[in-house]
């Protein structure tokens, strides 16, 4: 039986709701959060092409993920990268020194990689990692930065991963501040994707310095690697949700946290709990790199991936981040301000993205909030973001004092744009 509340107390973060606006790094880069596929939680470092020809990290695997992205409609609804992790190397560095893709799995090269996503409207990343070797054990980027970003920038590569394996913490703030500037003085637009706080914040006690993080890179990893199972999605989230007074702050055009891939599509997840992945990486803006197998995927999952509505939520030019404003062990309530906004004598008045989140693993739950609790005090139209087949929800123009019912499916989500009317004058006054 779902279970209803009759009151609901929800405490708002208005200070963290306001955008604090900073200088980012001037690579005029991902003004929205990118998009696109990462090859790592999928298929990991498996280089058994003998054995595995379709799964291996290979040239053809990121022309595969490629030729579907085009195909199958994910480019043209904004997923427009294709990024390479780890084990794409030779085990050793060229005579010369330069890096070297392994000869047998990228047979042709990156540059020909790069090539192929370029003439198909598609952009390619690589992933280094400053440390001595990578994770895996491939050569890395200690010694050589400013060799690797040219090579880098003549490959024609369009985002770099850095990664921070087996670096002593205390030395990333200048490794990855200095590498920042050896990608920019390739003369190359690079994405810049560091893990550099993840490292400080897991590994250590040292407290990242985010002024100097968010400056120097486009998107930086705060969270475990993401695994596919409802545990780590919720881990996730609520490691966002609970230091998001830290991490909105830097947040804007041009910077963002990563809380980690898209897992939708892979066996280990439901419909539900893919939506909520879904919808609150659009909420709390995050990058959308998908981690899945587009050769094979369901309909249901691919539909929750090429939802524009909600691509429309995470893609906001605003750029400005969620946050949970109510939270306890069965339900989250998440904010996110969105165009179209209208300024006038009483302040900014902006949109809104509402999602609620049903925690249990046993039960669906059914809650009516009036809106003026969760901030919203004008007029609204509001839409339900995701097509349920069971909750069908006819656009409804409400006010502050109205109130929402909704059910929530449980480890599911309800998403709504609340957008405001911004031509009546009603809102003048406050309702
Ligand atoms: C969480 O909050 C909702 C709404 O106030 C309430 O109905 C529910 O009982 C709460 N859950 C717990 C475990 O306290
Ligand atoms: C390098 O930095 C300068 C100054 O911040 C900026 O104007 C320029 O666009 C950057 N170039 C690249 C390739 O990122």
């Amino acid at each position: 039986m779902p279970q209803t509340m009759c009151s609901l107390v929800v405490i708002l973060i208005t200070v963290a709701i306001k955008s604090t606006r900073v200088d980012s790094l001037d690579n005029g880069l991902c003004l929205t959060p990118p998009m696109g596929w990462l090859s790592w939680e999928r298929f990991g470092c498996n280089t058994k092409c003998n054995i595995h020809k379709d799964q291996c990290i290979s040239e053809k695997l990121f022309t595969d993920m490629a030729d579907r992205l085009v195909a199958d409609g994910y480019r043209d609804a904004g997923y427009d990268r294709v990024n390479i992790d780890d084990c794409w190397m030779s085990r050793n560095r060229a005579e010369d020194k330069q890096l070297l893709p392994d000869p047998h799995r990228f047979p042709n090269g990156i540059k020909y990689l790069s090539d192929y996503m370029h003439s198909r409207g598609l952009k390619l990343g690589i992933y280094q990692n400053y440390g001595l070797r990578t994770c895996m054990g491939y050569p890395g980027l200690i010694g050589f930065q400013a060799m690797d970003a040219k090579t880098f920038a003549d490959w024609g590569v369009d985002m770099v991963k850095v990664d921070a394996c087996f670096t002593p913490v205390h030395t990333l703030d200048k490794g990855f501040e200095d590498f920042s500037q050896t990608l920019n003085q390739t003369g190359r637009a690079m994405v810049y994707s560091c893990s550099w706080p993840y490292y400080q914040l897991h590994t250590s006690q040292v407290i990242p310095n985010w002024n100097l993080i968010a400056d120097k890179c486009n998107i930086w990893r705060t969270y475990h690697d993401i695994h596919t199972n409802w545990k780590d999605i919720l881990a996730t989230i609520d490691f966002v949700g609970d230091n998001q007074e830290i991490f909105n702050r830097n947040v804007g055009p041009g910077r963002f946290n990563d809380p980690d891939m898209l897992l939708i599509g892979n066996e280990g997840l439901t419909v539900d709990q893919s939506r909520v992945q879904m919808g609150i990486w659009s909420i709390i803006a995050a990058p959308l790199f998908m981690s899945n197998d587009l050769r094979h995927i369901g309909r249901e999952f691919k539909d929750i991936l090429l939802n524009r509505a909600v691509i429309g939520v995470n893609q906001d030019r605003m750029a400005r981040p969620g946050v949970r404003v109510f939270h306890n062990e069965t339900l989250d309530i998440w904010l996110r301000p969105i165009l179209p906004e209208r300024k006038d004598t009483t302040g900014d008045q902006t949109s809104y993205a509402v999602a609620f989140v049903n925690r249990r693993t046993d039960s669906a739950i059914s809650i009516g909030v009036r809106l003026q609790e969760l901030g919203l005090k004008y007029k609204y139209l509001f839409r339900d973001l995701f097509d349920t087949e069971n909750n069908v929800w006819e656009p409804k123009a409400m006010t502050g004092t109205d109130e929402i019912h909704v059910t929530i499916p449980s480890t599911g989500i309800r998403l709504f744009k609340a957008e405001l009317d911004i031509s009546s004058q009603s809102q003048d006054k406050q309702l």
